[in-house]
Formats: C-alpha cells, structure tokens, sequence
C-alpha cells in the first residue's frame, strides 16, 4: 500500500483526478468504481472542472458504484445512484445507461446483488476504485465483522454509521435505513488499483488500522494490505495516528507517480 500524506483536499483532489485521467487515457473502455459520501466530492469537483477545460472524456467510460441504501424510495435525494449523478455524472460525458449501482429497491435483494458482480465482471472489471473510509473502518458499507472475501451483498449498517450519515439526513439517525446493498470486500480487491480518500482527525484511527496494523474483519479496509495497487491519500488530519507518517513523506516525495 502507498500512502500520500497531502497538505490538504485540493491536492488530494489533484492526485487522485490524475489516477483516473492516466487510466481513461490508457484504456479505451474505462471502468470505473466510485463512493459516494462527502471525501471524494473534491475529486468529483475537479474531474468536472477538467470535463469543462476539455482535458477529460468519460464518454466511453462505465461506473459502479460502491453501493446503496436499501428502501429509499426512487426519488429520495439521499440514494447513492441520485448523489452521483448529481455530483458527478450528470456534468460529465458519461451517457446515463453507462452508469450503475447496487439496486436497493430491488424485490430480490439477493439476485440483485449477484446481478451486479455479474454486471461488473460482464464490463471487464474495475479499472480504478474510489474509496472513502468510515471511522469505524468500513469501505463501501463493509462493516466490521463480515468475511474479507464477501461478493456483493446486502448488510445492516452500524449504529455508528447510521449516526455519522445522519448528517446527510436532517440530523435524524432513525431516517437512515438500517439495510444496505454493497460492494463486497472481495469484489472491491478485484479493482485493478484503488484509490483511498480520508480526511479529518475522525478517520485518523481507522487510517492508521488500515495501514499498519493487521488485516482484521474488526477493520474492514485493512485488507486492502492484500492489494498490490493501492493509494491512500490522506491530510494531515487523518494521517495524526501513523507511526511511519515520516516514511510515506519520504517515499512519495521521492517517486509520487509509482508503485
Ligand atoms: C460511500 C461509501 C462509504 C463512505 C464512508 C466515508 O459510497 O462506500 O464507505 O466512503 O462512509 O464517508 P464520508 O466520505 O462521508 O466520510
């Protein structure tokens, strides 16, 4: 795992707007997998800012992303498909139909989920994965506990999770569905490279888990030891609990474009 301690969210943005532009100009059918959640808004800014300046296409591109409430009916602003079309795809070159996510209205939640692995592998797999952490350590909505292997799956969102997204729903923890659909660990290890966002002292305990302790189901992102092309960029803020802080400094200002 890399880690790109950065001065702050416009830098980070910068990095990980690279990521994605090196891999849609390398690759004629980009896939690629996306969070919702406030950490990669930044990143979802600047990639439309570089739509508009005429330096990035996404027209040939599909995307998955991470997941997905269950329940929320179709026209509530707080679905996951809703939050990325608007914040992101909706003000890019990405025709609609190219756009998907975990169906969390779906009858047979289930078949749902299977349908999207099978939709993922049909598209070639994941060229480049966007993370965001919880402080409790989840990706996706992955929460402690569940097996590092899952596929797609529906689970049960924390209590700490639920209270943390309140914010997304006026303040009122009892608004956030309890059930969600998501990206399963395995399939999220399957994405060629990931690229992790998480800023603020919230996440600063969940980073240093992630990255230097050991691979645990108590911390969920932490598999991400396992993947050979993964980017944690990270502020000050949430970078405050790594021991090797001074390391990752040294290495990514010796060669921040590799591996
Ligand atoms: C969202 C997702 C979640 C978030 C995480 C952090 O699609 O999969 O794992 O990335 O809950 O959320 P924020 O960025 O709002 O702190």
């Amino acid at each position: 795992m890399k880690v790109a301690i950065l001065p702050g969210i416009t830098e980070i943005a910068r990095v990980a707007a690279d990521r994605i532009q090196s891999v849609c100009a390398s690759t004629s059918y980009p896939v690629l997998g996306l969070a919702t959640g406030s950490s990669p808004l930044p990143l979802y800014d600047e990639l439309i800012a570089r739509h508009r300046a005429g330096a990035l296409s996404l027209a040939n591109a599909r995307s998955f992303n991470l997941d997905e409430y269950v329940g929320l009916p179709a026209d509530h602003p707080e679905r996951y498909i809703t939050f990325i079309r608007q914040h992101l795809t909706d003000q890019v070159d990405i025709p609609d139909d190219q756009v998907q996510g975990p169906d969390g209205l779906a009858s047979d939640l289930d078949a749902a989920a299977n349908a999207y692995d099978a939709a993922i592998e049909q598209a070639g797999g994941i060229d480049l994965q966007i993370l965001g952490i919880g402080a409790d350590g989840h990706i996706g909505f992955n929460e402690p506990g569940g097996s590092l292997a899952s596929r797609t799956h529906v689970g049960f969102l924390t209590e700490r999770t639920r209270s943390d997204n309140a914010r997304f729903f006026n303040g009122d923890i009892e608004a956030v569905p309890t059930r969600c659909i998501t990206q399963g660990l395995g399939t999220i290890m399957e994405a060629r490279s990931l690229v992790l966002i998480a800023t603020g002292a919230s996440k600063a305990a969940a980073v240093h888990q992630m990255v230097e302790v050991g691979v645990s189901a108590l911390w969920p992102a932490s598999i991400m030891q396992f993947h050979n092309d993964a980017l944690v960029l990270v502020d000050e803020d949430a970078a405050s609990e790594l021991v090797l802080a001074d390391y990752y400094r040294e290495l990514w200002a010796r060669e921040p474009a590799t591996d």
